[in-house]
């Protein structure tokens, strides 16, 4: 089961600092349809596990974590809205490299990816999905008749996600983001259980060079291709 197949599913897949949430989400309101960021669920394991002295590599408590997450996504709370654990706003929190790191380690063990597949797919409403992620198309929505992979270069990736945190108010250090960020890359590459790699059927776009709204602009082109007549639009807000 993939979900209500007649629900249409934008998936958009990609290393970290490919700017697939700010993409993800200009485009899910483009569309009026709803989002799913898979990797907030990953960084709520991993958050949730270490509150718990659970140790993030141990597969089969950390599975019952997964299954046992009290999460609340409050989309009116905020521009990204907000994120609540066990009743506590940890929307702060989860963006953090700590948290980032923590989630790339539980999402290498496959007990926890199989403990989020049904969770995710409930995200799977009417009038559409747009799931951002690194196995949306490939493993958590096959059928989805638009797949994008988005990456841009490691300098370029670890360069926006430096500036995004700056501009949070977190301190970080470039060079030591883009080792973390190459590791991450890697990791989440060789990993046995759904290994970051573009699906077959995936468009791969590149966005290294390229704004922000060029890069909704080609994702809005090609959702109203795969869903003619579904994937309508005022125009893009980016
Ligand atoms: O996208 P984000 O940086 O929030 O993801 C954090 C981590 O969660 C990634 O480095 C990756 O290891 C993991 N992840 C995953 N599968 C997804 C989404 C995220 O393995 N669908």
């Amino acid at each position: 089961m993939t979900g209500p197949a007649e629900v249409p599913v934008v998936a958009i897949d990609g290393p970290g600092g490919s700017g697939k949430g700010t993409i993800a989400r200009a485009v899910a309101r483009a569309l009026g349809w709803h989002m799913l960021d898979s990797g907030a669920l990953y960084r709520l394991v991993g958050l949730a596990a270490t509150r718990q002295g659970v140790a993030l590599d141990d597969g089969g408590t950390l599975a019952g974590v997964a299954h046992g997450l009290d999460v609340v996504f409050d989309p009116l709370g905020g521009e990204e809205g907000r994120t609540l654990l066990a009743g506590v706003d940890v929307t702060a929190e989860l963006r953090n490299e700590t948290a980032g790191r923590a989630a790339s380690l539980v999402a290498a063990v496959p007990a926890v990816r199989a403990a989020l597949v049904g969770r995710q797919r409930a995200f799977r409403r009417l009038p559409g999905l747009v799931a951002d992620g690194r196995d949306m198309g490939s493993v958590i929505f096959p059928d989805a008749r638009l797949k994008v992979f988005l990456t841009a270069s490691v300098e370029e990736r670890a360069l926006r996600r430096y500036k995004q945190l700056k501009q949070k108010g977190i301190d970080v250090n470039l060079p030591a983001l883009s080792k973390d960020m190459a590791e991450r890359d890697r990791r989440d590459a060789e990993r046995a259980v759904a290994p970051l790699r573009p699906s077959p059927d995936a468009r791969i776009l590149d966005s290294t060079g390229l704004g922000i709204a060029a890069v909704v602009v080609q994702v809005l082109d090609w959702a109203d291709e795969a869903y003619p007549g579904l994937a309508r639009r005022e125009g893009p807000e980016a």
